[in-house]
């Protein structure tokens, strides 16, 4: 690893989390006591390993200048999106004055309040000295069908189906490079996919099963005793 490389981290925050039906954005829900997103943000700050975190917010969100962390000394506030990679990228272009080409920055959802500092360490420690990046993944314990309206047309290949978690981890300057050639592409629904369309492999890192996305309400449950249960280990 290059030992003057920095770690800076980007939060995306700027959804609206239709499926969960609540009266506010899925970042601002409580969460054992928090909102979801200062559970992550407190997850990232205490992994002890990022310059800054920049953190992509709706214009005009009322929520965000509510909370503290919104005048951290380390986070720094982007400008929203239209889509994810939108915020990504305005995120990114935010650190521009900061950043090194050759920095690496860990992309983290919002809306992932469990992520566990020693999954961090395990992405940033084996990828350190890689190429391109990569991203944490989850192998699948369910069998996959590929589906046309609700007829199976086919059964997928499972060990080689992993999901996608965040963080992903790339460096400064390929991954805003790849970000703008994908601008306005439907298909880039994560870093990892921007990159792969400009032709490079970023790796896949076993994460923990814990790290859940909020998305519908019955995940606030889950996602309190996953906490719970990080806080007794
Ligand atoms: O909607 P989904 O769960 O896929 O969103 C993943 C993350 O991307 C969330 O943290 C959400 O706030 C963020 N996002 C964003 N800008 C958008 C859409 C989603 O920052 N336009």
């Amino acid at each position: 690893m290059n030992e003057s490389s920095k770690f800076w981290a980007v939060v995306p925050a700027a959804g609206v989390g239709k499926r969960m039906q609540s009266d506010r954005p899925k970042q601002y829900l409580e969460l054992a006591g928090k909102a979801v997103i200062e559970q992550t943000l407190t997850r990232l700050l205490g992994a002890d390993v990022f310059s800054a975190i920049a953190v992509a917010i709706t214009v005009e969100d009322p929520y965000w200048p509510e909370l503290a962390m919104s005048r951290h000394p380390r986070i720094v506030t982007a400008p929203g999106g239209k889509e994810r990679a939108d915020s990504v990228l305005s995120a990114l272009k935010s650190l521009r004055d900061r950043a090194d080409d050759n920095d690496w920055v860990l992309v983290h959802d919002a809306a992932r309040p469990c992520i566990a500092s020693e999954d961090i360490h395990k992405l940033i420690d084996t990828l350190a000295d890689d190429e391109v990046g990569g991203i944490l993944a989850l192998s699948s314990h369910d069998t996959l069908k590929d589906v046309e309206d609700d007829t199976i047309v086919g059964t997928l290949d499972r060990r080689r189906i992993w999901r996608a978690l965040t963080p992903q981890m790339f460096r400064y300057g390929m991954l805003k490079a790849a970000l703008v050639e994908a601008e306005g592409n439907p298909s880039i629904t994560d870093e990892a996919s921007a990159l792969e369309l400009k032709g490079f492999k970023p790796k896949i890192v076993e994460g923990r099963p814990d790290n859940l996305k909020i998305t519908r309400p019955e995940d606030l449950a889950l996602a309190t005793f996953y906490l719970e249960q990080q806080a007794t280990r």
